[in-house]
């Protein structure tokens, strides 16, 4: 109450340009053409060590792809899932969701000496990893998608909020749901983002109670993995998330799920007699939709709270802050 006679002290226009500075505030400062002058070629940079980096291990786009929803999903996208842990920092690299887990720092490195060969102190972090998904996702046969730059790099990080914010293999589809939706997503965006199980590799440790416990699952798919997951021991044996076409981008991933071969339990909820089942059909049969739809919600979820204009820093090794 009392502050609402000075409202009136300003004019018209000037509440028009306080609006606008404001909603552009809030809605962050990436642009398309961000490095136009400073840095004209770091896009072909990343996408030609990301390439290389993919021949030489098809898993290693899958790995990269990950990285970023790892970053994004702990207080956004601010590479504040690369810092290392040192004797005065704890880094988010031993949460649950990333010991023993996450990979693909070497490949970030190289990449950014590269950046910094050409360009030195320009390319944040955060923006090498959201191309670096991108490129990873198009070298193995999926969709592109434009992004925009100017993410800045966290100068902290946060172990709590990574084992908190990354959705756990054990969630059920409300948890799921509940998990996506705490960071602005519709259920249908959780369900097109999964789809990135079309590539990569999971853990025996993540899926053992899966392949002994569930009735839900194939039980050819459960025999043969149990071959190379014993109910106890081989912990960090490795099996394809998408048991058909593992270092392809396609949506194998959904016709899987019809056929009740997800490996996570998390997968497997996505359909499972719930309100996802529909689109996971839809997925399974129509390519397209899901490419168009798993791009745009990567466009969403690269956007994800960004630090902007003088927030955060560039660093130049992406391990450590300035
Ligand atoms: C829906 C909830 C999700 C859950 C519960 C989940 C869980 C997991 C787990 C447990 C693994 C295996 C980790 C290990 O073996 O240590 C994994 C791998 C992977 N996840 Fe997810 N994830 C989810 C969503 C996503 C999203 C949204 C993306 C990307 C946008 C993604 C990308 C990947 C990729 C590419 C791999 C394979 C990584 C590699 O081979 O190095 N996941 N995920
Ligand atoms: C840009 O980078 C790519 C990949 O590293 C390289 O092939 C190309 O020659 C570079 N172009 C310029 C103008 O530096
Ligand atoms: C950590 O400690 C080292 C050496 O004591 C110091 O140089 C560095 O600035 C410290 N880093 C942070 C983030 O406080
Ligand atoms: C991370 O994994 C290592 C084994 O590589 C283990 O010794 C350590 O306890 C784990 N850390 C956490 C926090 O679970
Ligand atoms: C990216 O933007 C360019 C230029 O606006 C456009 O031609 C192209 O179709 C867009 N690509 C995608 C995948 O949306
Ligand atoms: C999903 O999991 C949560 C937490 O474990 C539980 O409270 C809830 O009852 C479960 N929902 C269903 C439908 O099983
Ligand atoms: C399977 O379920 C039983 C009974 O709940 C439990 O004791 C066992 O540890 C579970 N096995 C795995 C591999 O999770
Ligand atoms: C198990 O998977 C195979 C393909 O791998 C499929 O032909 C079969 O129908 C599946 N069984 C069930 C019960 O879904
Ligand atoms: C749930 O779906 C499976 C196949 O996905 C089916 O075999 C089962 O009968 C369904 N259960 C119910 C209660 O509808």
């Amino acid at each position: 109450m009392a502050s609402s006679p000075s409202f009136h002290m300003y004019s018209l226009p000037t509440c028009i340009m306080c609006l606008c500075v404001l909603i552009e505030t809030t809605s962050g400062q990436l642009s398309a053409n961000f490095y136009g002058s400073s840095c004209p070629n770091f896009s072909s940079i990343i996408s030609s060590a990301v390439n290389s980096a993919v021949s030489n291990e098809a898993r290693m786009g899958a790995s990269l792809l990950r990285l970023h929803f790892h970053d994004c999903f702990v207080n956004g996208c601010d590479a504040s899932v690369l810092l290392d842990d040192s004797a005065n920092f704890t880094g988010e690299k031993t949460a649950g969701p990333n010991n023993n887990s996450l990979r693909g720092f070497d490949v970030i490195d190289t990449i950014k000496s590269q950046l910094e060969n050409s360009c030195p102190g320009v390319v944040s972090c955060a923006d090498m990893l959201a191309a670096a998904a991108r490129d990873s996702v198009v070298a193995l046969g999926g969709p592109s998608w434009n992004l925009t730059f100017g993410r800045r790099d966290s100068t902290t990080a946060s172990l709590s909020a990574a084992n908190s914010n990354i959705p756990a293999p054990t969630l059920n589809l409300s948890g799921l749901i509940t998990s996506f939706s705490n960071q602005g997503f519709t259920t249908n965006e959780m369900v097109a983002l999964s789809g990135s199980h079309t590539i990569g590799q999971a853990r025996c440790t993540v899926f053992r109670a899966r392949i002994y416990n569930e009735t839900n699952i194939n039980s050819s798919l459960a025999t043969s993995l149990r071959a190379n997951c014993p109910s106890s021991g081989g912990d960090n044996n490795l099996s394809p998330l998408d048991v058909v076409s593992p270092t392809s981008f396609d949506n194998a991933y959904f016709s899987n799920l019809l056929n009740q071969n997800g490996l996570l339990h998390s997968d497997q909820e996505l359909f499972n007699n719930g309100s996802t089942d529909a689109q996971v059909r839809t997925y399974s049969s129509n390519a397209a939709t899901f490419s168009t739809d798993f791009a745009n919600a990567m466009v969403k979820m690269s956007n994800l709270n960004p630090l902007t204009g003088s927030s955060g820093e560039v660093r130049t090794n992406c391990r450590r802050t300035n």
